[in-house]
Parts: C-alpha cells; structure tokens; sequence
C-alpha cells in the first residue's frame, strides 16, 4: 500500500515482516566486468554469486508467505488422487469459479497443451500482446499470432491507463479478413508483460467478449499477472473503486472460456494450470496432460508447490498483496522520472521499465539496445535485469531480424523481496549510467541459438565499451 507521511511524502509501505532472509554480496567492479564477459554479455548467464539485486524477473522468485510455507509441509505426495490436488481445485473454485483444473509444470506448459489442442496450421491466433513462450508454441504448431493492440500501447510516455486494451476495430477487421473458423480462440493477457506490465480494463474485457461470442470464438485468459491486472482496475477504472480485488477476479472470469497461468508471478509458487467450466475444453486437454506433463492430480508439478499455489491463489486476492509490486514499481518509476531517466508510463505492474531507445539514443537496435543497457546496468551496480527488446524476439523464417515494436530494459519487482533502500541504490546508479551514456555501445552475436534466443544467446560488446566503462566507473566511484 502506499502511505502519506506526515511531511506530505508518500511511501509504498510493507504490510508484512521479514522473517527469513538470503545473504546478497556486492563483487567489486573487476568481477562484475569478468561475469558479465565469461557470460557473453547476455544477463540470463549471470550466476548468484555475482548479482547484487537480481531484477530479471518476478517469476518464480517472490516472496512466500509463512501460510504458504507451512502448507507445503502438509502434502500428499500419492502419484493418483492427491488430496493436494483437491485443496488446488478448492482454491480455484473459490477464487476464480472455475470446476475443471489441469495442474502443469509452468506457465508455457499450459500454453503448448493449448497449441498442441487448439491450433493448428494456418491459424490466426490475435491477442492484446504476445509474450515470449506464448508466441514460440503458437508458431511451433503452425499458427499465427496476430498482435491487435491499441496505437497508444506502444507510446513508452503515455497517460494512458490501459495500454494494455485490446483494439475491438481490428478484432472486427481480422474476423472479417481471416474468418471466425481460422481463430481458435482469442487471447488475453492481464498486465500485459513486454507492453511493460500494461493492464487492460474491465470494459475492454466485455468488449472483446461480446464480439468474440458473436463469432463463436472462445476467450483464453493468460491470468499469470491476474491480481495486479484487477489491483489497476480498482485504481484506475473508476465504476471499480469500491470494488474488492476478488470481485473483480470474479466479473473478469464470468467472461473467460479458458483460463491459464504461470503460477510463479500472481500466486508466488512455481507451477501452472489451465481452468475452465467448459467439459468439451476440459476432455480435449486431459488426455495430453499425462503425456506431457504428469498425471492429472499432479500435472509436473511437486505437490508441495501445489498445496502453497492453493493458499498463492487466496493470499493474492488481499488488496496488498495484489498491490505490493505494483506500489514499489510506482515508486521506483517516479525516483527514476525525476532523475530524467526515461522509464514507461504510466508505470506497470510487474517492473520498472526502462525506455532503451531514449536512454542511449546512439545504439540502433540492430546492435541490441536494450541489451546493451541491461549489460551495461550490471556492469555499473551489480544489478540485473533483463532485455525485453529485439533479442527477445527470433529472427524470421528468412533469417532476418525482427525488431521489436520496444526496446525495454526491465528493472522487476519481485514481491515482497526487495526494500526501498535497495530501490534508491538502483536509482542511484541507473542516474549514473545515464549520465555517462556516451560510454555504452551496442552488442552483437558471438554464439546465437535458432529458437527464444535471449535464453542462452552470446555476445560482445562492440568496440569493448564495457571495459571502458569499467574503467570511468572506478575513477568516479570506486570498486563498488
Ligand atoms: C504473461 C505470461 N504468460 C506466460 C508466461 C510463461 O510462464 P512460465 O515462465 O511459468 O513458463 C509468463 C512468464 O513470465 C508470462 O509473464
């Protein structure tokens, strides 16, 4: 939540304790600069060891809560059967008012089982934004992946408070164009993650439900940002205000044929599931699901991780546990704002997002800008993000590169992990790095792998900017 102190200063302020912690160290810059260099420049190569505040991401890395934790001692380990298994579907009945529940190992799982089931060659699959995983398995089963977002979605220095809104004309345009028979399903994503963290309103949810019904085509929600999606919702569509956060899960669910997510964002476990009321949807992924995944009543995942996804589901309908990344991104953004850095606005749900394009205006992105930048935030504080730009898309069948519509540099929020003083470090040497921008320069490939490249991709850092900046780094500042 965030709280107004008595000098007029607002705060995001924890509603909870710490009460088990992890030992982080700070290497001096020499060792930051040999990691970074040992792991081709790419952030996802990083070990522990060497990370001071890790950013990457929010998934799979939250804060558990004691509840979470005891729950995991109680389960029930039984290969068929599981009584955790009841306890998830309990959780999901209650919290979402779905009947049928297919645990998976993570979130991409559900979304190859959809691929596997639902689209086939030819296929137009249109949805708000794609995300990484959601559009490999779409493609790998010969479909398309239409993005139909709105022109503002794209503004990075934008008020608008639903970025993440599906267009409804070009909806209506590509029924028309491709055919309600060549869409398997139309594809939402709350809190849309590469628009950076965008939400999408409730009455855009009803807009693209009413024209998809019209058409016979079913609605698949990617819930895996579901409680910051209705937290924005209850902020920032007014005729929600007084709303909880689990009504509102509720109305959005009224409105869903098929549900999905990665359980390692919203429910802070790691784990995954697809729900729906639907029977036919239901019978025609089960069979699947023992192939791929694991049997039903445990789907791949440990059954300790589903006893704590069933309390996850819960605990995130609580105003400030929905709300507690959502509060520090917002903080972190207005630091960085009055610093003159350039971040996304309005500011999203799940990380600080750094506009790549306008911090180092010099590094085209066919030199990988964003991953430059998050390269050269590691090497300057021992900070890791993560590019969320044109290495994070594929090439082409032809080979050529696609660029990304952004160039982000993502600064996540884990939930509950990290605190304001940690914040004002990385706002300190960010601003640093964006004073000396001239220094970083762009990257490129020294070992590139055919498919979600940005995993395990190497590269170099051209005309060896990074030992250069190393070199700036410790005149001003020292070691650290
Ligand atoms: C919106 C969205 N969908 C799907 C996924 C894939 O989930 P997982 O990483 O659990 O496979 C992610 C992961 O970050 C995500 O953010």
């Amino acid at each position: 939540m965030y709280l107004r102190l008595s000098n007029g200063k607002e705060i995001p302020i924890e509603t909870h304790k710490v009460r088990i912690v992890q030992k982080t160290s700070l290497v001096p810059i020499a060792e930051r600069l040999r990691a970074l260099e040992e792991g081709g420049y790419n952030t996802f190569s990083l070990r522990t060891r060497d990370i001071f505040i890790d950013m990457l991401t929010d998934s799979g890395t939250n804060a558990m809560s004691d509840n979470q934790l005891a729950a995991m001692m109680v389960s029930d380990d039984a290969y068929a059967g599981c009584e955790s298994y009841y306890k998830l579907k309990a959780a999901v009945k209650d919290v979402l008012r779905f009947e049928y529940v297919l645990p998976v190992h993570q979130g991409r799982a559900a979304e190859h089982l959809l691929a596997k089931v639902y689209v086939k060659p030819g296929d137009v699959v249109p949805m708000n934004y794609h995300f990484t995983t959601t559009r490999a398995h779409f493609e790998l089963a010969g479909g398309t992946v239409l993005e139909i977002f709105t022109d503002e979605a794209l503004n990075t220095q934008s008020t608008n408070l639903f970025k993440g809104n599906l267009d409804i004309q070009k909806f209506k345009d590509a029924i028309k164009k491709f055919g309600a028979e060549k869409i398997p399903f139309i594809r939402m994503e709350a809190t849309t993650n590469l628009l950076g963290g965008q939400p999408f309103s409730l009455e855009n949810l009803k807009a693209v439900k009413e024209i998809a019904a019209d058409h016979n085509i079913p609605l698949v929600f990617d819930g895996s940002l579901i409680s910051e999606n209705a937290y924005f919702i209850k902020q920032r569509e007014k005729k929600y205000a007084k709303r909880s956060i689990q009504e509102i899960i509720w109305e959005m669910m009224e409105l869903v044929d098929i549900f999905y997510l990665s359980g390692r964002k919203s429910s802070c476990v790691r784990g995954g599931f697809i729900a729906t009321n639907n029977k036919k949807h239901f019978e025609a992924l089960k069979p699947w699901l023992p192939v791929y995944e694991g049997f039903l009543t445990y789907g791949g995942m440990s059954t300790k991780e589903i006893e704590a996804m069933a309390v996850g589901l819960r605990e995130m309908t609580d105003i400030n546990v929905a709300g507690s990344a959502v509060e520090f991104v917002r903080y972190f953004a207005q630091r960085l704002i009055e610093n003159k850095v350039p971040v996304v606005t309005p500011p999203g749900g799940l990380a600080c997002h750094v506009d790549a394009k306008l911090f180092l205006p010099h590094v085209p992105q066919s030199e990988y800008t964003s991953g430059a930048l998050a390269a050269a935030v590691y090497l300057a504080s021992g900070v890791r993000s993560m590019e969320r730009g044109t290495i994070s898309c594929d090439r082409d069948k032809e080979g050529k590169e696609v660029y990304s519509d952004l160039e982000l540099t993502r600064l996540a929020v884990p939930r509950r992990v990290y605190t304001m003083s940690q914040i004002e470090y990385v706002v300190d040497r960010v601003t640093w790095l964006h004073e000396h921008k001239d220094l970083v320069k762009g990257l490129r490939f020294v070992e590139e792998p055919p498919v979600l490249r940005f995993f395990f991709g190497k590269l170099e850092a051209i005309s060896n900017w990074g030992t250069k900046l190393a070199r700036v780094f410790r005149k001003e500042i020292g070691e650290y």
